[in-house]
């Protein structure tokens, strides 16, 4: 089957295409012009999806040395996301959907980040959980089985992501800061900036506290050295995401672990994970660096299982800003 996967759910315009899983291609357009506000413009978002769809579409086909009509299934994110900016890849799924005369499924974002452990026949077996660590979501979900998820926790604040890029803010980087924070971190010396670890009491994520933190320290001290605020807020930032999934470890007995979302990308994460890992004896999966940001793949793959388990789509499916993977279990999205 020879999908083609869109993403527009933020600021990345992406179109995949995957045949049985396997990708033949894979190109992101990221949006810049939201650097110089700091953050994701929603209106400029769903105007820029609008002009880099159809050429991205066409760019991915073409890398992937097929043609349109060639395609077989049209997957999308339908949500969590932006509304604006997700309408616009749901329309043009639709309207290929019907121009081509072909099938179209609306996905999940955060299903896609978890099929991403799949992408190139990767195998993992169930049970397994997963770490969702991206700039709108920070969660911990055990799946029993193919589409079947229990989110066991989850931020009750800002996201890790979102952290990154507000901490990088304060500190004058761009935006997307993430990255930012990762490079500056790499020159800082870990224990220059006392920074506490968030240890909420459930089986939660909280960032709120280590961000007021970070605020305080630099206001506290004008001269303060970037690196090592960068380096001290990036231990602090993943010891924490280290510490709850350890628990959640214990508490399914999970021997499978995935962790996927942007804050995958992080190399400094990726080490912690597989410290832990040696450390519990259990395996470990994290999908290569491109595939843990947004991406047309993901959405693919995702939407190729579900279509084979529960059918297409309704051509009157709605964009939904909130969908948490719960309310998706085991049904037809
Ligand atoms: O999954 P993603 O591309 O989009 C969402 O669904 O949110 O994740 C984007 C987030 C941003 O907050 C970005 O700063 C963060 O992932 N990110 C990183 C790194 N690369 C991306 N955070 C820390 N280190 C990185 N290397
Ligand atoms: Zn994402």
């Amino acid at each position: 089957m020879l999908t083609l996967g869109i993403e527009t759910s933020c600021d990345e315009t992406a179109v995949g295409v995957v045949e049985d899983g396997t990708i033949l291609s894979n190109i992101v357009s990221s949006q810049i012009a939201h650097s110089k506000f700091g953050g994701v413009v929603p209106e400029l978002a769903a105007r820029d999806h609008i002009r880099t769809v159809v050429p991205i579409t066409r760019v991915a086909l073409e890398v992937a040395k097929k043609r349109i009509h060639d395609i077989d299934l049209i997957s999308v994110t339908r949500g969590p996301g932006l509304i604006g900016a997700l309408l616009v890849g749901l329309s043009f799924a639709k309207s290929l959907s019907i121009a081509l005369q072909k099938p179209f499924i609306g996905v999940n974002h955060l299903e896609g980040h978890i099929y991403a452990l799949r992408l190139n026949g990767q195998r993992l077996q169930y049970p397994y959980l997963v770490l969702m660590v991206s700039g709108g979501h920070t969660e911990v979900v055990f799946i029993e089985n193919e589409f079947v998820y229990r989110t066991l926790g989850r931020t009750t604040d800002d996201a890790c992501g979102e952290a990154f890029d507000k901490v990088a803010k304060l500190l004058g980087l761009p935006y997307p800061g993430g990255p930012y924070i990762e490079k500056y971190a790499q020159q800082g010396t870990l224990g220059a900036v006392k920074l506490p670890v968030p240890r909420p009491k459930k089986l939660s994520f909280s960032y709120a506290g280590l961000k007021t933190a970070v605020l305080y320290y630099t206001r506290d001290n004008p001269d303060y050295e970037q690196h090592d605020v960068a380096a001290n807020f990036q231990e602090s930032a993943l010891q924490h995401l280290v510490e709850v999934v350890d628990k959640a470890l214990d508490r399914t007995g999970a021997r499978n672990l995935g962790v996927v979302g942007g804050v995958s990308a992080n190399s400094c994460l990726r080490e912690k994970f597989r410290a832990l890992a040696r450390r519990k004896g259990i395996q470990l999966h994290i999908p290569d660096m491109q595939y843990c940001t947004d991406n047309g793949a993901m959405i693919a793959l995702a939407g190729e299982r579900r279509f084979e388990r529960f059918g297409a789509s309704d051509l009157d499916a709605d964009a939904v800003a909130r969908e948490p993977l719960d309310a998706i279990a085991s049904s037809k999205s």
